[in-house]
């Protein structure tokens, strides 16, 4: 079997949404995250009594990919139930530029519609792994 098409990651993105935790916000986020070597992690988010412990989709299928020992990533679909798609908020574009600057983000809403973006584009001048590691400058 190949990549996932766009659609079929987020539709993937769109089950992980319905085991969403978010009493507080009811905000609904579900997404999908393509390996370079062809696995797919889902997320989706977790919020808290604490709101400040809450966590959102992209890191819950960050973290559970390198937890794995995926640490390098081609795609992430993102998923809400608004009609304008959400795009990753800046703790979880910084944590996917970690592993990926050059990934691609495929978003989408309620009404259907793909927008695609990639991670530099939406995270530019970044700090990452080359300011600290030469290696990997
Ligand atoms: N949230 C995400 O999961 N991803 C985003 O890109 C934006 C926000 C979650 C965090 C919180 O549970 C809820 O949406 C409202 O902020």
């Amino acid at each position: 079997m190949g990549s996932p098409t766009d659609e079929e990651l987020i539709r993937t993105a769109f089950r992980a949404l319905r085991n969403s935790y978010s009493p507080y916000s009811k905000f609904r986020v579900g997404a999908a995250l393509l390996t370079s070597s062809g696995s797919v992690f889902c997320g989706t988010n977790v919020e808290n009594a604490s709101y400040g412990l809450s966590m959102c989709a992209e890191r819950v299928a960050v973290f559970k990919a390198v937890s794995e020992g995926h640490t390098s990533f081609v795609k992430m679909a993102v998923v809400s139930e608004t009609k304008n798609p959400v795009y990753p908020c800046g703790a979880c574009r910084q944590v996917l530029y970690e592993f990926s600057p050059g990934i691609e983000l495929v978003f989408s809403g309620k009404g259907g519609e793909i927008f695609v973006r990639r991670l530099n584009e939406l995270l530019p001048e970044a700090f990452g792994p080359g300011d600290l590691l030469p290696s990997r400058s």
